[in-house]
């Protein structure tokens, strides 16, 4: 079978693949991974920093073999599922080629080669260096060429790659600059013990490195928004979604992109059904585009049933990791008063039988528990439920008075 990695994992496979992971050559298996410690060991009972390890969907059984994709859908590599997981050794394909800045990359083997043995001081940095006379001193006093290590992992990854390049400049002749996609760890301290691994396998004899990246977020007003309506059929996510979207125009304070869910059944998921996985594909669709439009500074309204929690969490992570900020806000009416509405008829019908899978009547809808603002339209206008949602946007500094 096929499978394509997620991004973590695919930028471990590449180090796995390059030897930046030597001893380690292939991902660790369930056994071997001390998840407690975050670490793992080795076959022949060595430590390794961190759990390497590789997340095959069920129907991977030992004996399979699977081929392993990079996003575009060329096939990296063969991995041989044993009863501890895809911890068989591992078959190389094809050279990742996949990334910006893919051309820059080097084996370590390649780079040890034109290093012939100098003593070396690599830098790994996770963001620009603050002070590269440091750098240049240490590499006199060592006698030592100079090796920029930019982990170019993420959101972040081509950013780190230019500023290495642009320190190179600075810094003597004959400094090296070679990306290494090492995905950060969460443990600090298994960050940089992963990071002096891999500095080694490139040559090193002095790892150094470079100072965690600050990330200051851009005020609220400027960073990227999404605010997702969930609610039933006819509980008025739609009218409120119209109502905000209007009333941020007529501001002028935001760029909007508007995703009802019905417009949307229209274009970006026609001939989705109402199956379990067809809602969960037109969520995700959704939340794609949204989180494009935050990644981009921009304010995106969705407005879809979106009656499963674990799709909802999954949208909120997606614009999280492109740094924009989700709001959930649950339209609460209930089934009867949207029953009793009901616009478009379309509960009639349901109770009729003749709509199957039906949100609220024959199909289920997971109450949010994580919603940041509650709206039940029984009892207030649109207008008051739009103003409910301006106030958290004001209040947040999301948009400006
Ligand atoms: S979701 O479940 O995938 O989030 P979405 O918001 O796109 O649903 O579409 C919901 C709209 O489709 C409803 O407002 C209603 O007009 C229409 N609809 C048609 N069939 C169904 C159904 N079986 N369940 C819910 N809504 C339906």
């Amino acid at each position: 079978m096929d499978f394509t990695p997620d991004e973590h994992e695919l930028a471990d496979l590449e180090l796995l693949l390059s030897g930046a992971f030597h001893p380690l050559t292939g991902f660790l298996g369930h056994d071997d991974v001390h998840t407690v410690q975050e670490q793992g060991t080795l076959a022949d009972g060595t430590p390794w920093p961190a759990p390497v390890t590789l997340h095959l969907p069920a129907e991977a059984v030992p004996g399979d073999e699977v081929r392993l994709l990079d996003p575009e859908g060329l096939p990296l590599a063969v991995v041989t599922v044993t009863p501890d997981g895809p911890n068989g050794p591992l078959r190389s394909l094809n050279a990742p080629e996949h990334g910006p800045f893919a051309r820059l990359r080097r084996t370590p083997e390649q780079v040890r080669a034109e290093l012939a043995g100098a003593e070396t001081l690599a830098v790994t940095m996770r963001g620009p260096l603050d002070d590269l006379s440091e750098v240049a001193a240490t590499a006199k006093e060592l006698d030592a060429r100079i090796l920029l290590l930019p982990l170019s992992y993420g959101e972040a990854g081509p950013a780190v790659v230019r500023a290495a390049l642009k320190a190179a400049q600075q810094l003597p002749e004959g400094t090296l600059v070679v990306p290494v996609p090492l995905a950060p760890r969460d443990e600090i301290e298994i960050d940089l013990e992963l990071r002096e691994h891999v500095a080694t396998a490139y040559g090193a004899t002095e790892h150094l490195a470079g100072p965690e990246p600050v990330r200051i977020p851009g005020p609220p007003h400027r960073r990227g928004l999404v605010v997702f309506f969930t609610g039933l059929s006819g509980s008025g996510k739609s009218t409120i979604a119209r109502g905000l979207r209007d009333a941020l125009l007529e501001s002028g304070s935001r760029k909007i992109t508007y995703l009802d869910g019905d417009l949307v059944r229209h274009l970006l998921s026609k001939g989705l059904t109402f199956s379990r996985d067809d809602r969960d594909l037109n969520i995700r669709r959704i939340g794609f585009v949204a989180a494009e439009a935050a990644r981009h500074g921009g304010l995106a309204i969705c407005a879809p049933i979106a009656p499963f929690a674990d799709t909802r969490d999954e949208v909120r992570e997606l614009v999280d990791s492109v740094g924009g900020d989700f709001l959930l806000v649950h339209v609460s009416t209930p089934l009867e008063e949207c029953e009793r509405r009901d616009r478009k008829g379309l509960y009639a019908k349901a109770r009729a039988g003749e709509i199957p899978a039906f949100t609220g009547v024959s199909d289920p809808y997971e109450e949010p528990d994580d919603a940041d603002l509650v709206i039940d339209t029984t009892h207030i206008s649109v207008e008051a439920a739009v103003s409910r949602v301006l106030d958290t946007l004001v209040a947040g500094r999301w948009v400006r008075q």
